[in-house]
């Protein structure tokens, strides 16, 4: 059976491609859907991708990942540098999390600096675009196979 693997966005992450291109580079948020797709095919998983601007939306939907004890790959904007909430929704249910950044979140503002998300994570994939969300979908599939 194909694995269940929740891809969350959050906020702004709907504008990809037309925001900031020099940060976040020129690729739309449904063409990173598409290729994690297409990766997620040869890998034999199943991706259910969905994006919010609202925290409490991105809650339900970890714990809806929950639920289902789907892992999930985890970008949460600008929520991952204030959300105790989402911090809070992640300790609270059994997925697995991995935390991704297109941008290399160490490298600009020092605000930027300190992520909730990464204390309930198996790791963080920071830097490499939309190749973040790819290496984490590789490494669930390695990780739990
Ligand atoms: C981001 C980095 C965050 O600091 C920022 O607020 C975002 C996008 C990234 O993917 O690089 O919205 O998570």
């Amino acid at each position: 059976m194909s694995k269940l693997i929740y891809v969350l966005n959050g906020p702004n992450l709907n504008l990809l491609g037309t925001r900031e291109p020099s940060v976040y580079g020129v690729i739309k948020l449904e063409d990173l859907e598409n290729r994690l797709n297409n990766l997620a095919k040869g890998l034999g998983c199943t991706i259910e991708f969905r994006q919010s601007n609202h925290e409490g939306e991105l809650i339900d939907w970890i714990h809806e990942a929950g639920a289902k004890k789907a892992p999930i790959i985890l970008n949460a904007g600008a929520y991952t540098h204030t959300s105790i909430a989402i911090y809070d929704a992640l300790k609270a249910v059994e997925s697995d999390c991995i935390e991704v950044h297109l941008s290399n979140i160490f490298k600009r503002e020092d605000y930027r600096h300190h992520s909730f998300i990464s204390g309930a994570s198996i790791g963080i994939i920071s830097g490499f675009g939309v190749k973040s969300y790819e290496l984490a979908l590789m490494a669930y599939s390695e990780h739990s196979s």
